[in-house]
């Protein structure tokens, strides 16, 4: 016998505050023209005054555990990935534990900035392979909006709020044949030499404040090419997979010339790519599980498909799971 984890359930919330690209160019020197062709956005959600990072990831899980059908005492993980939790300590995953009426097992989050999913589901898969755990949330929450700097419109036009939540968990198998369910591999990687090139130029230790986002835009593009090719087809080589046996790609939402490249490098068609950046923007941890929720919610994504899911954020990190659906 073995043990894998499945993804049981998905769950997302978008707040309900939607700012076009057209709404910013009221407010700064910009336009949808502008956005539009660089980025593929069109609009995005922010949250509302008082509307903080576990308000959204809340309701996510919630929806997350309603789709698997478990509820929050079954669970006994919960791993948020955030780079804007509601306070400095505890972990925003302690307050979903909490709402979510969840009183044992561990809860904690994972500041891996864009990749912040796909590192939790990659540390979660670990700990459910392990045997100590049984049924996890896997949270991806961020409400980058707080972090938006309005004198900076190269990055200020670039991202929104948003939640996005699976469950994960563990079963016991006859030893799989290669493939057949679960999670395949995770593939984290990080470059802290790199961290100069997308920050956030605040913190407790150093400002004292939470600072504003800082980008060196045409850098991390090119990185992002480079370092989602090679992961990418690093998932792949190690599942003895090409391209066109992905069902799914559903990446990181940051920019469509970005997920274009990605696309081409898997020679994959395009109606196979989840694609939510121009209704979503960059939501950073929380874009992969809510295009995943979205697909699944239309029917694109069915029980069994083969999922490929990769991310590149501050750091720098990148990442890629493959998975079943289901
Ligand atoms: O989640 C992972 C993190 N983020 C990313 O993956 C983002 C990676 N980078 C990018 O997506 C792109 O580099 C951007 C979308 C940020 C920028 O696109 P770009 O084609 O690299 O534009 P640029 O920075 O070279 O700027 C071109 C021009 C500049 O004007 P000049 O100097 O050519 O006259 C900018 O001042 O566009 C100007 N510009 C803008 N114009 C209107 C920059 N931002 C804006 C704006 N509206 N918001």
């Amino acid at each position: 016998m073995e043990i894998i984890s499945k993804l049981t359930g998905c769950g997302s919330y978008l707040p309900q505050n939607v700012v076009t690209n057209s709404d910013l160019a009221k407010k700064i020197d910009t336009s949808d023209e502008w956005i539009f062709s660089r980025t593929g956005i069109k609009q995005r959600h922010y949250a509302a005054v008082g509307e903080n990072t576990s308000d959204l990831a809340l309701i996510a899980a919630e929806r997350a555990l309603s789709h698997a059908g478990v509820t929050g005492q079954d669970v006994d993980l919960i791993v948020v990935g955030t780079t804007t939790p509601d306070r400095t300590f505890p972990a925003t995953a302690v307050k979903v534990q909490k709402n979510i009426g969840c009183v044992r097992g561990a809860a904690f989050d994972v500041q891996a900035v864009c990749s912040g999913f796909i590192f939790a589901l990659s540390i979660v898969d670990s700990m459910l392979k392990t045997g100590q755990f049984k049924t996890a949330l896997v949270i991806g929450a961020d409400t980058l909006s707080r972090l938006l700097n309005w004198e900076d419109r190269t990055t200020a036009v670039l991202f929104g709020d948003g939640a996005g939540a699976v469950v994960v968990q563990a079963v016991e198998v006859d030893t799989r044949s290669r493939n057949e369910d679960g999670i395949l591999s995770t593939h984290i990687h990080s470059d802290g030499n790199l961290e100069n090139l997308l920050y956030c130029d605040g913190g407790p230790s150093t400002t004292q404040t939470s600072g504003f986002i800082t980008m060196a835009g045409k850098e991390i593009f090119r990185h992002a090419v480079t370092n989602l090719a090679s992961v990418v087809m690093e998932a792949l080589a190690a599942n003895n997979l090409k391209g066109s046996d992905i069902d799914w790609l559903v990446p990181h939402q940051a920019n469509k010339r970005i997920i274009d490249s990605t696309v081409k490098k898997l020679k994959m068609p395009k109606d196979k790519v989840v694609l939510t950046v121009q209704d979503h923007a960059n939501t950073s941890a929380a874009s992969i599980p809510l295009a995943l929720d979205q697909a699944v919610c239309e029917g694109r994504i069915q029980q069994g498909d083969l999922l490929l899911m990769e991310a590149m954020g501050g750091g720098l990190t990148w990442g890629a799971a493959l998975a079943r659906w289901g």
